[in-house]
């Protein structure tokens, strides 16, 4: 497992974030480092910040490290305090906004691909597979690209079936950290 940007892991030091939080945060970004790999392989015309999809993902729920609850129950209260903690830090608000926009993309129409990303990285690191995220995806995608949508989510597709593989394994493995 790739570890956490630098960055992140001493922010993560200061807040005195929970072990189990850590843990779905390598996870988690580990998993949108090869997403991304994957993405970029199938789809080179693609253009798209990298590096805010990865940051996205080592932070999206950093706002539970003031939400502990909401490490081993369903909330949204880490959200926006994920993204307010982030910029007392003083990360950019391009980049903090991961920690909110990772929960919207129901509610958001504003949403980037990056953002969606971090989504879809954050769902199908367990092996979860949302078909109107992928949806939404494929469009997104297909519009920027100037592809078939259809196109799109046969590779989109494919790539997750792919990365899905290990997911009983990752899920293990973060369960042995502590909240
Ligand atoms: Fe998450």
């Amino acid at each position: 497992v790739r570890p956490l940007p630098e960055q992140v892991e001493s922010l993560c030091r200061t807040i005195d974030a929970p072990p189990r939080l850590i843990a779905h945060l390598t996870l988690v970004h580990d998993f949108a480092v090869s997403l991304v790999e994957e993405i970029q392989s199938v789809l080179p015309e693609l253009s798209f910040d990298e590096k805010s999809v990865f940051f996205g993902a080592a932070t999206h729920d950093i706002g539970k490290s003031l939400f502990r609850s909401e490490l081993v129950a369903p909330g949204s209260g880490h959200e926006f305090a994920g993204e307010r903690l982030l910029l007392e830090h003083g990360v950019e608000a391009r980049l903090a906004r991961f920690a909110r926009t990772h929960a919207a993309w129901q509610k958001d129409a504003s949403l980037t691909i990056e953002d969606l990303l971090v989504t879809l990285a954050d769902t199908a690191w367990k092996g979860k597979r949302v078909a109107d995220l992928e949806t939404l995806i494929s469009d997104r995608i297909a519009a920027a690209t100037e592809k078939e949508v259809w196109d799109v989510y046969i590779l989109i597709d494919d790539a997750l079936q792919k990365l899905t593989a290990g997911a009983d394994e990752r899920l293990a493995w973060q369960a042995k950290f502590p909240v």
